[in-house]
């Protein structure tokens, strides 16, 4: 079939907003709340912060732009919109790599992502069956022990939470997609604040505010740099095509860059605002420390909800939010290559998402070992679990986002390029009227760093960031 023949073959979302909510619903996941506190936690606060909020500002938000233009002049799964778009800029077809490296790095990730997705589902049975009123560190590292060593545990929160993910990707863009984050997003927006209003009330908020915005330049490393690129990705979803696949559904004439500026603050708003409550939870009990690695969310806070005012039912709703993120996340990973299988095979979209989960849920298994039988089978000192995450975070991401930012910035065809962000021209930075507005505009702004700042950062980072990973 002829790529043009089945442009725009899955629909388009209902509106701006649509994309808007699935878009943040992407971005909003494990990454911003379990994954970003427990970093900032290991890396000394403040000013890893800092990195990462330049690094979303200079080099996420161009480089997400960038994405969504290719999707939405491509309109069909990252593959076959990277396919088109190089035919028309008359490029090498090495650029189509873009869409198969996503399209792959999107499958791996969500392998281990269901993993973590699927202790959050556990933790709500865990809260709600009162087990942990009035734990202790130690009994809540044994309760936290008792899941991840057991294979059988942690493949039935895998297999029920890629099932969910199933649910909505097999609907379809309309109907399954859009109509889950339709309904998801307010309800994580109303957990959110709901939360944070507890953690004002029942934490100690000074002491998270203090962690998270005071300087300790001194703890950074080259090292905590390339992570915190890596994590302004991760939380942003880009560099694999899942804001690509997004954008293919958008609506013609909605604004790129308004967008893309909306989903990138609610994507920092909600990091800072989950790190809020998370250390304001956490500090309020005394003894627990903040840089306790992955086990932050699952150790650390349950000790905090079983010794606070109300704690086993805000316990309950916090883990209903990781869950309901973590699937509205998930998603979006899973789409691109669902969109892709559909268009080559003319499976249903049901047989193309069900084949792919099942794909994931195998390489899944890795990560389900890397806690228990396998945790000593190692690569390079990682279990598959932590170098999964290593290679698609610090290496797939930057490397993919690199690409993109070259592609668009120097090689893509002008007209398409200026089609999908004409409305960008009318925005100027310094003159209102019209006629200097293509000049002064904040595409030119937009150019420079998607040609310059976005690839000289990430590659210097990448550079040095790896460096100092095989030094150490
Ligand atoms: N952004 C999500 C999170 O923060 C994870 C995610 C979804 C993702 N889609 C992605 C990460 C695509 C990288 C690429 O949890």
């Amino acid at each position: 079939m002829s790529i043009n023949a089945n442009r725009g073959m899955h629909g388009v979302w209902l509106s701006r907003w649509t994309f808007i909510m699935a878009a943040t619903g992407s971005a909003v996941g494990l990454g911003n709340l379990w994954k970003f506190p427990y970093v900032v936690g290991n890396n000394g606060g403040g000013a890893f912060v800092l990195i990462y909020f330049a690094c979303m500002l200079l080099v996420g938000v161009p480089v997400m732009m960038a994405e969504v233009v290719l999707g939405r002049e491509g309109r069909n799964s990252p593959i076959n919109s990277m396919k088109y778009v190089v035919k028309g800029s008359d490029s090498g077809r090495v650029w189509q790599l873009i869409g198969w490296m996503g399209v792959i790095a999107g499958l791996l990730i969500l392998s281990f992502y269901a993993v973590i997705a699927g202790w959050g589902l556990h933790y709500i049975l865990e809260l709600s069956s009162g087990s942990v009123v009035g734990i202790n560190g130690e009994s809540a590292a044994s309760l936290f022990g008792e899941l991840t060593s057991s294979p059988a545990k942690l493949i039935v929160w895998q297999t029920i939470f890629l099932g969910m993910c199933l649910l909505v990707v097999s609907g379809g863009v309309k109907k399954g997609l859009g109509a889950a984050v339709e309904i998801l997003m307010p309800l994580l927006f109303i957990m959110l604040v709901a939360m944070l209003i507890y953690a004002i009330l029942e934490g100690n908020f000074i002491a998270a505010c203090k962690f998270l915005f005071e300087f300790d330049i001194a703890s950074l490393s080259w090292r905590a740099i390339l992570e915190a690129m890596g994590l302004a990705f991760f939380t942003l979803s880009i560099g694999m095509g899942a804001i690509m696949a997004y954008g293919a559904y958008m609506p013609a004439d909605a604004s790129i860059g308004k967008t893309v500026l909306i989903v990138s603050f609610f994507d920092s708003l909600v990091a800072i605002i989950a790190g809020l409550i998370i250390f304001s939870i956490v500090f309020s009990t005394s003894g627990i420390e903040p840089s306790a690695g992955p086990g932050l969310m699952f150790i650390s806070l349950p000790v905090a909800f079983g010794s606070m005012p109300a704690g086993q039912s805000i316990g309950v709703i916090f883990f209903v939010l990781v869950v309901i993120a973590a699937w509205s996340s998930a998603i979006s990973l899973l789409e691109p290559a669902t969109a892709w299988l559909v268009e080559a095979t003319g499976f249903t979209r049901f047989m193309a998402s069900l084949s792919l989960v099942g794909f994931v849920w195998i390489i899944g298994l890795g990560s389900v070992f890397s806690f228990n039988v396998g945790e000593d089978f190692k690569l390079a000192g990682f279990t598959i679990f932590d170098g999964l995450d290593f290679l698609t975070s610090n290496i797939f991401l930057p490397i993919g986002g690199l690409a993109i930012s070259l592609f668009v910035g120097f090689v893509m065809n002008r007209n398409m390029l200026l089609r999908q962000m004409i409305d960008l021209d009318c925005y100027s930075l310094t003159l209102k009227t019209p006629s200097y507005c293509s000049i002064f505009s904040l595409r030119v702004l937009w150019d420079w760093l998607l040609r310059f700042v976005a690839p000289i950062a990430i590659t210097a980072i990448f550079i040095m960031g790896i460096y100092d990973s095989i030094v150490s």
